[in-house]
């Protein structure tokens, strides 16, 4: 065998591996491309718990292509609130009505037209063809890199592109006539389950452990090889709780950067002991009537860590600067990311 390639021996065991261990999970209940394209636009990011109760709320609300695309952006937003990576949501909304305009409503079925959607890379289009679709198109994700690469012992930097393209094509070279869409949800799942990252990987229950080059030579922590991880940069912040007739002040953030277009609540990017928060609120013309520290909070961004100071202040007028609601409106209506909800 060419150094690695990857054995077509891994696709009857990891096939009835997974028939026989797969998680019930609610975008397995069909095929549906719409429905499997929410699914792993989802996942991208973020864990399976977390996504369920978010997956089953957004198919509840908005089932299709249409809805998705006359959905108004708040709404989407809100309904996306606290999964993060928000312009995930803003590309799904793109993307449908892209379809709506050039693909008649329909979802396209060919790989070259999915790929053409906002937001769908070549693992979202991999991912939807084989599932929706059952075509030999492999979705490789960082669980999928980390399977293979174990099985080949491959010393190959996942994070290289080239690489990533070349176990895409070794892998297609392996997809079975039929059961696609379960193969490649088979790798994902022993991804998920089994050959688990940081720590020890589950070998005893892995269905390729007698073929698995890494696991044979006892170095399966080892792999898969890829860069060093860049430090976060960390920044210091004061968020103030401005309140009012028992009302809460927000505003929106800028329409790019990070959490571009959300609601938010006001703040700096210094951290005020409560002399300079008074100060700075006196500055900004602000009656005060009441203010208290609040303890700190810690958001982690992926590139960027939020070290925020916490100010829970009563002031005496409504403030044009910003828009005042009831926490019921809070509740139901305005997107705030989890970051500022973490002082609510
Ligand atoms: N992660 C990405 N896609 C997934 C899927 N279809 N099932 C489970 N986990 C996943």
């Amino acid at each position: 065998m060419k150094r690695n390639e990857i054995p077509q021996t891994i696709v009857t065991p990891l096939l009835d591996w997974y028939h026989r261990n797969a998680r019930i999970l609610p975008w397995r209940e069909n095929r549906d491309p719409y429905r499997i394209w929410i699914s792993e636009i989802m996942l991208q990011q973020t864990r399976v718990d977390t996504v369920i109760p978010y997956y089953k709320r957004f198919l509840s609300v908005l089932p299709d292509i249409k809805s998705l695309a006359e959905v108004p952006e708040d709404e989407l937003m809100k309904l996306w609130e606290g999964l993060g990576y928000y312009s995930r949501a803003r590309n799904l909304q793109k993307a449908a009505k892209k379809m709506v305009d050039e693909f008649g409503g329909e979802f396209p079925r060919t790989p070259r037209e999915v790929a053409t959607l906002p937001g769908i890379g070549p693992y979202t289009t991999g991912a939807i063809c084989s599932i929706a679709f059952e075509l030999p198109t492999p979705a490789v994700d960082g669980n999928v890199l980390r399977v293979i690469s174990r099985i080949c012992r491959s010393d190959e930097n996942i994070d290289d592109t080239a690489v990533r393209k070349k176990m895409t094509e070794r892998l297609a070279a392996i997809y079975p006539e039929t059961d696609r869409g379960d193969f490649t949800q088979s790798l994902m799942e022993l991804g998920a389950i089994v050959c688990l990252p940081n720590g020890l990987p589950l070998c005893d229950r892995c269905p390729l452990s007698d073929q698995c080059a890494a696991h044979l030579a006892g170095c399966e922590t080892d792999y898969p090889v890829k860069n060093e991880k860049a430090e976060r940069k960390q920044v210091k912040m004061t968020v103030f709780l401005l309140r009012c007739n028992g009302k809460i002040a927000v505003c929106k953030r800028e329409q790019s950067g990070l959490l571009a277009g959300l609601w938010q609540l006001p703040n700096t990017d210094t951290a005020f002991n409560q002399k300079a928060a008074e100060k700075w609120l006196a500055e900004n013309r602000f009656s005060v009537n009441f203010i208290q520290k609040t303890p700190k909070r810690k958001h982690v961004f992926t590139h960027i860590e939020w070290q925020m100071n916490g100010y829970d202040v009563e002031v005496a007028a409504e403030d044009e600067r910003f828009t005042w609601v009831s926490p019921e409106q809070l509740e139901q209506e305005i997107a705030l990311p989890t970051a500022f909800r973490k002082f609510l």
